[in-house]
């Protein structure tokens, strides 16, 4: 052990993420101290409510109403935050601390994804630490793998299961035929989906987390407000089963990539074959895939979230600050990042799986087909399974039968307008579901 004063961190928080990594400071002490030459000591933490039983001794720390004063406080040399929220006291305990020339540690995806770039300037100027390693898939090392691990390689495509909560219940809905709103319903009780499962299942928070990928891989600005975003909450299980019986799962996806149009981000359901690596991370695990020149494929999976696996990555970011790792936060300079070069959702070219109510009159069928050769989408499959009935409230008590299509590659321009003219055709019942494929 190097001769060298405690290093005093303080810690606003002491939710899941923040008790479990005060309980790792209690508990490990020499272990850490034996590992990074350097005894750590949380001096000083924040919380709403002081008498709330965290389950963790805070005797020994100072405690702070306000995460600002402790962020500015002259007892601690390193801030860490785990309060969550993109702005109010979170956004201000960060600056204050950045400015003060003290490393910051965050897992917090909200606010990086609409404050990063700004952040990481602060830090550049101030020519100090800034660590998220937490903010991105809990417990999966990708913002060190994508800043430090890959050499000279440039990512073309990433693309991952960044959301343990959809993953849950999509893999329930596959494995037990449940559907939706039963699986919502035991995910809450299991405290893995919020009370307001909302941000989760609406694709939002995997949103958050792609975005700052996205500017890690391509050396752009975050533009978490420039994605295509959409949840699962229609997947209905007439869709797993079609899937499935084809060779596919559906999972929640986060993608972002390269195309001759710009950068794609966007986050969907998506059919994946079962055969696929990312097929096979079920439950709350999550799993984030880099294809790069370099490095052909490279899969990290674990687990996205829970106190220990999150608190983890932030012991991973402290330990860089104590070793004074100094790396540029979103990996190049805020300078050198580019705008970021958004692709029209329009030019996704890709395969898609289209689920149709179709009217149980003669001819429906010929003339959907009709429509999609007059668009020139060429069909890899045509199903008909009367037996899956859909729980679409627009059918009412019409007679439909259920019909898939399959489109070979395509452009979604061309998928959407084809299937605004079958709609307009009068053939069709309810909202059409349209799910992208992607093979991998
Ligand atoms: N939980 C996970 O698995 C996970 C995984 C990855 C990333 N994260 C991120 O980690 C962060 C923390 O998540 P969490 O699950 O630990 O949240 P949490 O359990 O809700 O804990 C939040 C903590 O922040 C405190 N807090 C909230 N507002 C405050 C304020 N204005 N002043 C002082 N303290 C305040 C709360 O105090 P009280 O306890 O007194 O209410 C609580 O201790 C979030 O950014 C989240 O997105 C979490």
């Amino acid at each position: 052990m190097k001769n060298e004063a405690p290093l005093r961190v303080g810690i606003a928080g002491v939710g899941t993420v923040g008790a479990s990594l005060i309980s790792m400071f209690l508990n490990d002490q020499e272990r850490m101290t034996q590992r990074f030459g350097r005894q750590i000591v949380v001096t000083g933490i924040s919380a709403r409510s002081r008498s709330k039983d965290r389950g963790v001794d805070l005797s020994e720390m100072a405690w702070f109403d306000d995460p600002v004063a402790l962020a500015k406080s002259d007892n601690i040399d390193l801030f860490v935050e785990l309060m969550g929220g993109e702005d109010g006291p979170a956004l201000a305990s960060i600056r204050a601390a950045l400015e003060l020339g003290k490393p910051v540690v965050t897992a917090n995806k909200a606010l990086i994804a609409k404050h990063g770039v700004e952040i990481a300037h602060l830090a550049e100027q101030t020519n100090t630490q800034f660590g998220f390693e937490a903010a991105v898939a809990g417990g999966i090392p990708i913002i060190k793998t994508l800043r430090e691990g890959l050499g000279l390689a440039q990512v073309q495509r990433v693309y991952g299961i960044m959301n343990g909560t959809c993953n849950y219940i999509l893999t329930r809905m596959t494995n037990e035929g449940i559907n939706f709103q039963d699986c919502l319903k035991d995910a809450q009780e299991l405290g893995y989906a919020e009370a307001d499962p909302t941000f989760d299942i609406e694709g939002f928070d995997t949103a958050h987390k792609l975005a700052i990928l996205t500017s890690l891989c391509f050396g752009c600005k975050i533009a978490a407000d420039q994605m295509y975003v959409e949840g699962i909450t229609r997947i209905d299980q007439a869709d797993i089963k079609v899937a499935s019986d084809l060779g596919f799962d559906i999972k929640l996806l986060g993608v972002a990539q390269r195309t001759p149009d710009g950068i794609e981000q966007r986050v969907h359901p998506t059919l994946v074959p079962k055969t696929s690596t990312i097929a096979g991370i079920d439950g709350v695990l999550n799993a984030v895939s880099l294809e790069t020149d370099h490095v052909e494929e490279l899969l990290l999976a674990g687990p996205g979230a829970g106190g220990d696996a999150t608190a983890a990555s932030v012991i991973s970011d402290i330990f860089d600050c104590v070793r004074g790792t100094h790396v540029p936060p979103l990996g190049l300079p805020v300078a050198e990042l580019e705008p970021y070069d958004k692709a029209r959702m329009r030019e996704h070219e890709g395969g898609y799986f289209i689920r149709l109510n179709a009217r149980d009159i003669p001819g429906a069928l010929a003339a959907i087909a009709s429509r999609m050769g007059e668009s020139e989408i060429s069909l890899e499959s045509v199903i008909q399974r009367p037996d899956l009935v859909v729980n679409d409230p627009e059918t009412k008590s019409e007679a439909t039968r259920t019909v898939v299509l399959i489109t070979q590659k395509t452009l979604e321009q061309s998928v959407r307008q084809t299937i605004d003219r079958i709609a307009a055709d009068g053939f069709i019942v309810g909202k059409p579901q349209v799910i992208r494929i992607e093979r991998f």
